[in-house]
């Protein structure tokens, strides 16, 4: 039987994209095939996130009881990558000497290499250093199943916001040259994939080589991404205020494949935070951004990310940020609680703002943006939205569903003309929580 491997998953698209490259690494040079039974399993990998307190929270809880299934099977192999891996590299093996390997978001090509170190030295491998883009060139194209994939564009952050561990456990920002991201797209065209989405904690921040030595911005990799027949729609994540240049505002006119949906974080609608967060804008640009999006493109959804509970937020502040929350009516936004990150500047910042009140804002926060994209989906009733179609539905018999560009899960008869296709469609009413549609016939 071949030997089986069980990866868990944390935290956010680029981990999650990162996984999909470790399963398919082990495949072609380990034999390993994906179990979801840590049970069976000859080797467990953690991919893990630090972004917040939880989500390492429950890394350690799991390696407790990983720890007991080594005790019956002392063969079994425990990785842990990702960014608590990097945030705590030796660490680890010291609070848990069963753990065999950790690595970090930048050197998971070279797991292969370490599990056979593992095995000759009998001691357990450690690699959390950031070599450049190294990583890319040794991982194999992903073997996609369905009509919409995800593509790496680059790593890293150098924003060096005062409450993210990012810059410390992805490293800086660095772009792949544009031949590469364009070569794995056009591969994954081959295999049916029709959307893309291009990743990177800044995508905005893109700066690719190109062949003839010259940089594209990130403006250009979507004109050179829309140039390619077989992709549909273009989607992108995430980006930051500060690199929303009028050439890539411009791209949610002329290109008509971009999603018309952006999520761009603001974190806060009072400068004092942002300031003291060093997000390098005011609510002020912010929203003089968000003018400009909407004079080219007046149908464009927006989403955010908010942080409640930064140390010695003020009631007034609080309410300056749920105030710019309905101002610009997000639709379904991410909001968390301030957790301070090891190390992080913000953390140092003695906080005299309780947990209870901090929960309670987060709380009433929730419930307004919940009802305002609540609102978005009532009004999208009657209206044209573009749907990629790429799996039956779960609920109704005969019936497929799909996306629109807001991310809302819409309905159609099945139709096996249209389905992997992005299609017109035109919003009727719901199928319980999704909305049901019917085709546009476009003669
Ligand atoms: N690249 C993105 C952010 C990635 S982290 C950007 O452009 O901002 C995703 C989100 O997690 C952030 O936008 C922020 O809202 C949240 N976050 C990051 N660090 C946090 C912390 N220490 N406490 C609470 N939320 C945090
Ligand atoms: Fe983190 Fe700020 Fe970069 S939130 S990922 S340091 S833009």
């Amino acid at each position: 039987m071949k030997k089986q491997l069980y990866l868990k998953t944390f935290g956010c698209q680029m981990n999650e994209y990162d996984s999909e490259k470790i399963e398919q690494l082990l495949d072609e040079q380990n034999g390993l095939t994906l179990t979801d039974s840590p049970e069976q399993a000859d080797l467990i990998i953690l991919n893990t996130c630090s972004i917040r307190e939880k989500a390492e929270v429950k890394v350690y809880s799991d390696l407790g009881r990983y720890k007991k299934l080594k005790e019956i099977n002392p063969n079994l192999r425990i990785a842990v990558g990702g960014c608590v891996a990097s945030q705590e590299g030796a660490n680890i093996i010291k609070q848990s000497p069963y753990v065999d390997m950790v690595f970090g978001p930048q050197t998971l090509h070279r797991l292969p290499e370490m599990i056979k170190q593992r095995e000759l030295q009998g001691v357990p491998q450690i690699d959390i250093s950031f070599p450049e883009i190294e990583k890319f060139d040794q991982l194999p194209a992903l073997k996609n199943t369905g009509p919409s994939a995800s593509v790496s564009i680059m790593e890293g952050c150098s924003k060096y916001c005062s409450f993210c561990v990012v810059p410390y456990t992805r490293g800086e920002e660095i772009s792949r040259p544009l031949d590469e991201v364009i070569e794995e797209i056009i591969r994954l065209t081959l295999n049916g994939v029709k959307e893309v989405t291009l990743l990177g904690q800044n995508v905005n921040a893109y700066r690719g080589l190109m062949s003839d030595g010259k940089i594209a911005d990130f403006a250009t990799l979507l004109e050179y991404v829309a140039s390619i027949d077989e992709i549909k729609r273009i989607r992108f994540t995430t980006s930051h205020p500060n690199e929303m240049t009028d050439s890539l505002i411009d791209c949610f006119k002329s290109i008509d494949k971009l999603s018309k949906f952006l999520h761009l974080p603001i974190q806060s609608g009072s400068d004092r935070v942002l300031a003291a967060m060093k997000r390098n804008y005011t609510t002020l640009e912010y929203k003089s951004i968000i003018r400009k999006l909407k004079k080219v493109c007046p149908e464009i959804t927006l989403s955010s990310d908010f942080i409640i509970g930064f140390p010695n937020e003020t009631e007034e502040e609080y309410n300056q940020t749920k105030k710019i929350l309905q101002e610009i009516n997000f639709d379904y936004s991410f909001s968390f609680l301030y957790s301070p990150r090891p190390g992080t500047p913000a953390s140092f910042i003695k906080d005299e703002i309780s947990k209870e009140i901090k929960e309670s804002r987060l709380k009433e926060f929730q419930e307004i943006n919940n009802n305002q994209g609540k609102e978005y989906t009532k009004q999208m009733m009657g209206t044209k939205q573009r749907v990629l179609f790429d799996s039956l539905s779960t609920k109704q018999k005969g019936y497929m569903k799909g996306k629109t560009d807001n991310n809302r899960v819409v309905e159609i008869e099945y139709d096996k003309n249209l389905f992997n296709e992005l299609v017109e469609v035109q919003i009727k009413g719901f199928i319980g929580k999704n909305l049901l549609g019917i085709p546009i016939n476009e003669n």
